[in-house]
């Protein structure tokens, strides 16, 4: 576990320099394990999502989450993303209650997403729950969650 001195959690902007930061993230976590990188086009149709992320005081970004907006009450969580060095230090569950708080704000009432299997105990602790049966994305299990707020 690293150390953290002080750390900032807050929405950033589609193509803004912290939006660039986290994609190095998501990229170095989410898709090169897999064998995967992002094609033009990835980016582009991300345009009107919102995003939020964890800076460290240097600005590093330490964790990010964004979401789709799927109808006027439903948010679809995607590209969830922890650094390596501050994976099981409890930033996940502070990402996942500030996205929800700012959920509240938007007037949404139901989050939804397709987890990785490796990740659904993390999910259940806060209260997700598996909807259906498990799936293929990407090449690996999946399922989908979801969440009444
Ligand atoms: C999954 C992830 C977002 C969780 O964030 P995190 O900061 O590591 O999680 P936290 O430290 O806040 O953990 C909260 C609790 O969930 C548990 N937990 C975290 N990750 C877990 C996992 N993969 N499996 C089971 N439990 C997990 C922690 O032990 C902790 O339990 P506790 O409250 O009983 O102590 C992060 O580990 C990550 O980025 N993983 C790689 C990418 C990924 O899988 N993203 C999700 C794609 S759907």
């Amino acid at each position: 576990m690293s150390s953290l001195s002080q750390k900032n959690t807050r929405s950033y902007s589609w193509n803004s320099a912290e939006y660039w930061k986290a994609v190095e993230l998501r990229r170095i976590v989410l898709r090169f394990p897999l064998g995967k990188n992002y094609v033009q086009g990835d980016f582009e149709s991300e345009e009107n999502e919102l995003f939020f992320g964890c800076f460290s005081d240097f600005d590093r970004c330490l964790a990010s989450i964004s979401a789709k907006k799927l109808d006027e009450k439903t948010w679809k969580m995607r590209q969830f993303v922890v650094h390596p060095s501050f994976q099981k230090c409890g930033i996940g569950k502070e990402m996942v209650a500030f996205y929800e708080d700012e959920a509240h704000l938007n007037g949404i009432n139901k989050i939804e997403f397709h987890a990785r299997k490796t990740a659904v105990k993390f999910y259940q602790k806060l209260g997700y729950r598996i909807e259906g049966e498990e799936f293929l994305e990407v090449g690996i299990p999946h399922f989908k969650m979801k969440k009444n707020l």
